[in-house]
């Protein structure tokens, strides 16, 4: 962490809990980031299935805690049967969405320009976007895991101008550690992270890439989670199994507001 950027969290629930669950657990986080001290210390955010969006939008009311949306289309609105536009995302109170998830590049095969095209849509629509990035283990065996990943930044922002931009939290999210268990180790969080903020600066200026924050996901846990936070250049976390429990994400995020207090921010 670092004094100068206030730390995100994110819950990605992926395709998980139904009606009923999705709004218990958006209840029981609540209570439990009251309980731990942290709700409106950092930036917490949840991503719940597009079909509960609603539910766990009014579950949430007045809280902090930000709604987002695990995707959105390419395009503003048309003929694009069974995707949801960015600006139906706004339309039922989400602020944040998640461009890039390794489970959409790899399993769907969603390139960097079609990402690009959804990261800028996006954030015309006002949303601040979580836009991922992440090698495979063989890309990362050959040597080339900082390549990849400066490609995909490239290739993802584009365009963009560094006042649009500005919306954009970067997620470091090694494939090989998203769903197994697997952490990078705090030390190469913090290289690759370190790395990313290079390419910004070069993108953009070292102003820009200064005040980006830049996330870590990949089975970050309840017990890990504070020695990752404690890496000067990780700003916070983008979580999947460990969101489905609200004592475990409330964790998370208490690591994340004791490790940017430690930093020295508030
Ligand atoms: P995980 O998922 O925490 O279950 O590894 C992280 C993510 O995919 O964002």
């Amino acid at each position: 962490m670092h004094a100068s950027r206030r730390p995100f969290v994110g819950g990605n629930w992926k395709m998980n809990t139904d009606l009923a669950s999705g709004a218990e657990l958006a209840d029981a986080l609540m209570a439990a980031l009251v309980a731990a001290g942290s709700e409106g210390v950092i930036d917490a955010a949840v991503y719940p299935p597009f079909p509960y969006l609603f539910t766990v939008g009014r579950t949430l009311g007045h809280s902090p805690i930000l709604l987002g949306g695990q995707d959105c289309a390419a395009e503003a609105s048309g003929a694009f049967t069974g995707q949801v536009s960015a600006d139906m995302l706004c339309d039922i109170g989400c602020r944040s969405v998640i461009i890039g998830h390794s489970e959409r590049r790899h399993g769907l095969q969603e390139g960097d320009e079609f990402l690009h095209q959804k990261l800028a849509i996006a954030l015309e629509s006002g949303l601040q976007a979580v836009l991922c990035v992440g090698e495979t283990l063989a890309q990362r065996d050959d040597g080339l895991a900082e390549a990849v990943v400066a490609k995909q930044l490239r290739g993802c922002f584009g365009t963009l101008t560094a006042e649009t931009a500005d919306r954009v939290v970067v997620a470091y999210e090694p494939v090989w550690a998203i769903g197994t268990g697997r952490t990078a180790t705090p030390q190469d969080a913090q290289a690759m992270h370190a790395s990313i903020r290079g390419v910004l600066a070069d993108l953009y200026d070292s102003r820009f890439a200064a005040q980006t924050r830049i996330i870590y996901g990949g089975s970050v846990n309840a017990k890990n989670a504070r020695a990752i936070f404690a890496e000067p250049d990780v700003d916070g976390g983008l979580i999947g199994g460990a969101s489905l429990k609200a004592e475990d994400f409330a964790s998370i995020c208490r690591a994340a507001a004791e490790a940017w207090s430690a930093a020295g921010g508030h």
